[in-house]
């Protein structure tokens, strides 16, 4: 797919639902009892991944044109999958469904696609094995396929090394199912939509700081749930917003958890012009409309407990900061490296061929702002946040920009193209 310099933007997008939400709405719904209606739910290959784990495992899910519907089996009704359970693209389905399984009376094999089973798993195995868990690595490398043996858990207050919700996830997940309590304690903040989501299903959660406790359940009960639009789906249209020149965009329906939030204080402390209308709260969460105007851009620096809060937003900040006056420095970003690819090396190899100044180091990137891009062949990886990303690097560079594998967009935001099409004046 191709991309050209543009002279303008201008329109109104409505952000399609929220990732994670739309991931933790099925699986809660799944071993929930009773019925859960999803609204606004991301129909992205990640998520019909999810659907698909839990169809297999005797859940009844019906998807509509507007709504999905859950027919929970309850705590202890999942069944034993006929097949391996394929979470394709998916690190959230394949961690978040680990903590699961460890604790069914059955055993299961799952695995994904080529870049999942390339994804770091030990964070996972290690504290289930702690609970008691039987898990392992088919291929002994610490990655996917994995193999659980279902057994009974016990609860362990975890310190984890990396702030990760999706090892928080699993653990509190497993936690619904073990004896006695389990805690979680990051080294930062991470997404805390698990905690919310838990709570409102039924469960005893609670969080001080970045210590997550859960008690264990003996059921969770089906919910309506209203999914915000994902901010890290809205991140390429701030970008864009903000970079071509004499643009406005109306961004609608985007979740603000603070959680989820750093990429609008990042726009913010680099001077770009955001404002946040019709603040109102969509699924428990916080939402608003955004409004973006073309700004002038300053160099900062990117750092500390900040991070967790816009870990999938990096690439697109890394190419804001191409087009902002001094210099960037991100860094305390090293889990860029085991993302849907090395998010570090492939941005800054085809951040460099578009003719940009940026440096990779051990945990993030420096770039140097100011130097015009041209357009390249860019190689995504297959990774939809790289491949939406250099789609922007496109609209703002000279001659012809042209993606490889340009469709796995559809992991996260399936009409991406279509959006930015209509803003285009
Ligand atoms: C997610 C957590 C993050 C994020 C991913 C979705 C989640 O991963 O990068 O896209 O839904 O819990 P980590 O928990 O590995 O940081």
């Amino acid at each position: 797919m191709n991309f050209h310099k543009v002279k303008q933007l201008r329109g109104k997008i409505t952000i399609p639902g929220d990732k994670s939400i739309s991931h933790r709405s099925v699986m809660f719904g799944s071993i929930a009892k009773g019925i859960t209606e999803i609204h606004g739910f991301l129909p992205g290959a990640d998520c019909i991944s999810t659907i698909h784990c839990f169809r297999n495992m005797g859940v009844s899910i019906e998807q509509h044109r507007d709504s999905v519907i859950v027919h929970g089996n309850g705590l202890h009704g999942l069944k034993k999958p006929d097949s391996i359970l394929d979470c394709g693209n998916s690190g959230t389905t394949t961690r978040l469904i680990s903590g699961i399984l460890s604790a069914q009376n059955f055993s299961v094999t799952l695995t994904g696609d080529a870049s999942i089973q390339k994804r770091p798993m030990a964070r996972i195995i290690d504290p289930l094995r702690m609970m008691g868990a039987d898990i392992t690595s088919i291929n002994h490398n610490q990655c996917a396929p994995l193999h659980i043996n279902g057994t009974t858990l016990h609860g362990i207050h975890y310190h984890s090394k990396v702030a990760s919700a999706q090892v928080k996830s699993a653990i509190l997940l497993a936690g619904l199912y073990a004896e006695g309590e389990t805690c979680v304690t990051e080294p930062y903040l991470s997404r805390n939509h698990t905690e919310l989501m838990l709570k409102r299903f039924g469960a005893d959660v609670s969080s001080i700081q970045t210590t997550a406790t859960i008690q264990p359940a003996t059921e969770l009960y089906g919910q309506k749930i209203l999914v915000p639009g994902d901010i890290s789906s809205a991140a390429f249209f701030l970008a864009a917003g903000l970079l071509v020149p004499n643009s406005e965009l109306l961004i609608k329906n985007v979740g603000i958890n603070p959680t989820r939030d750093g990429i609008l204080r990042v726009c913010k402390a680099m001077g770009g012009h955001v404002t946040l209308l019709n603040e109102t709260t969509t699924g428990g969460e916080p939402a608003c409309n955004l409004l973006v105007q073309s700004s002038e851009l300053e160099g900062i620096t990117i750092e500390g407990s900040i991070i967790p809060t816009l870990i999938d937003e990096l690439p697109i900040i890394a190419l804001m900061a191409c087009f902002a006056k001094g210099t960037t420095i991100i860094k305390d970003a090293a889990e860029l490296k085991v993302k849907e690819s090395n998010r570090i090396a492939v941005m800054v190899n085809n951040l460099t061929a578009m003719g940009a100044d940026v440096e990779e180091t051990d945990d993030g990137m420096i770039i140097h702002g100011g130097k015009p891009l041209h357009g390249a062949v860019i190689d995504t990886k297959l990774d939809h946040r790289i491949a939406m990303t250099f789609a922007i690097a496109g609209l703002l560079s000279d001659g012809e920009t042209t993606l490889l594998n340009a469709d796995c967009v559809a992991i996260s935001y399936p009409t991406f193209y279509e959006d930015l099409q209509h803003c285009i004046c």
